[in-house]
């Protein structure tokens, strides 16, 4: 049985990959280094530092420069989450809440961001989920699976009774290597690793999605 659900925040609740690329964009053009939109795709579901360090490709900084652009990068970036408000959810999000908890399921968000606490304020979620994590509170970033098995223990279940909802590749890898059943939201280039695809949550009913999940156990 599935009793649980673990949502990434940026690309899945919200679609903050504009403001990633205004802010790193505006960073790369301060230190002359080439980036563009289809660069930022690219970035999708990587953590901050991560993110930094495919934008400087072989370009060697020292540690102290390094932390001075991520949290450049950072500041330029709460601009736009200021602005965030409950119209800044991907269509059929609540919905989708409002279903679950009539269903006593589970609610979990598991976010490569730091800003999570904060975007999930801002959005109006935080009184809506159970647990919400990032990979701050453990050692190794998306892909690895440490950031959904902390989710799980957070809302008292084992991995294989919770569905993940994903937008990046990295995250998708994440969740199957944590056995969790995996949506993945986005093109089969990104997410083909899923064991359910979808274009988005919109519209999307929550026995259904059990269906489909029922259909490849
Ligand atoms: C992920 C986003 O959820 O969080 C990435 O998909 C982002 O684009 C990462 O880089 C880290 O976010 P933050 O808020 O800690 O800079
Ligand atoms: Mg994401």
């Amino acid at each position: 049985v599935i009793r649980g659900v673990v949502f990434d925040m940026d690309g899945v609740l919200t679609d903050t990959l504009e403001f990633h690329y205004q802010t790193w964009q505006r960073l790369a053009d301060e230190e002359n280094i080439p980036f563009d939109r289809k660069a930022n795709e690219a970035l999708r579901g990587l953590s901050r530092r991560d993110s930094l360090m495919a934008i400087l490709g072989d370009r060697m900084l020292g540690e102290a420069i390094v932390e001075e652009m991520l949290d450049r990068k950072n500041r330029y970036f709460l601009e736009f989450i200021q602005t965030m408000t409950q119209d800044h959810l991907l269509p059929g999000v609540l919905d989708l809440l409002q279903e679950l908890r009539s269903d006593g399921i589970r609610i979990a968000i598991a976010s490569a961001s730091q800003n999570v606490d904060l975007v999930t304020r801002q959005l109006g979620l935080t009184d809506w989920v159970d647990a919400i994590t990032n990979v701050y509170n453990v050692p190794h970033p998306k892909p690895a699976p440490d950031v959904f098995l902390y989710a799980a223990e957070q809302i008292g279940l084992p991995p294989h009774q919770c569905i993940a909802i994903e937008d990046a590749e990295s995250g998708v890898k994440a969740a199957l290597d944590a056995r969790m059943w995996v949506v993945g939201l986005g093109p089969q280039e990104r997410v083909g690793a899923a064991h359910v695809i979808l274009s988005n949550l919109n519209s999307v009913r929550w026995k259904d999605l059990l269906d489909k999940i029922q259909c490849c156990r």
